[in-house]
């Protein structure tokens, strides 16, 4: 015994399937050409204890581990807590044309950070390392918005990043 299915109900199972079809093409094509995907670091952390060498990570997060730093080899990390409502160090600066690893954690409840003109926006929820790295092609000051809804004070949410020519860049360490 078959089922009977109206021949219009049918059609719209055809055009719903496309649209399903051309989203998921879309969604490979643009991972495979342009390496967009969404960020996939799984490292647990132990919100309540961010401001202590205790945490863990080794204090990865406490206050005087903040901000942007260059190893040996010249990679840049920008490493950064958002609470509520803010993100520290609230002012960062980064080279134009680098990689640079962003490591954020939460530590009160769930953030989101988004920077205009490229691919750093990543939800940041407590308990989890957000690791993302990403490369500034444009010089200048943009917004580093959060944009997961955390409470009254959300829309006032949001730090600074100012992306300087290669050769005015310096690690800056602490929160202002
Ligand atoms: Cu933090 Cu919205």
């Amino acid at each position: 015994m078959s089922i009977h299915i109206d021949p219009l109900e049918k059609r719209w199972i055809s055009v719903i399937g496309g649209i399903l079809i051309i989203t998921w093409a879309v969604i490979v094509y643009y991972a495979a050409v342009d390496d967009v995907s969404p960020p996939s670091n799984v490292e647990v952390i132990d919100s309540s204890k961010l401001h202590l060498a205790s945490g863990v990570g080794g204090g990865e997060f406490m206050e005087k581990n903040l901000g942007v730093k260059q190893d040996a080899q010249g990679n840049i990390t920008v490493t950064m807590v958002a609470a509520r409502y803010g993100f520290y160090p609230l002012h960062v600066d980064v080279p134009v044309n680098t990689p640079i690893k962003f490591r954020m954690a939460s530590f009160d409840v769930l953030h989101g950070v988004l920077a205009p003109f490229s691919n750093l926006n990543v939800m940041i929820v407590p308990g989890y390392v957000s690791e993302i790295t990403t490369n500034f092609t444009k010089e200048g000051d943009f917004p580093l918005i959060c944009h997961e809804y955390c409470g009254q004070g959300h829309a006032y949410m949001y730090g600074m990043i100012h992306i300087v020519p290669k050769d005015q860049f310096k690690p800056k360490m602490g929160v202002k």
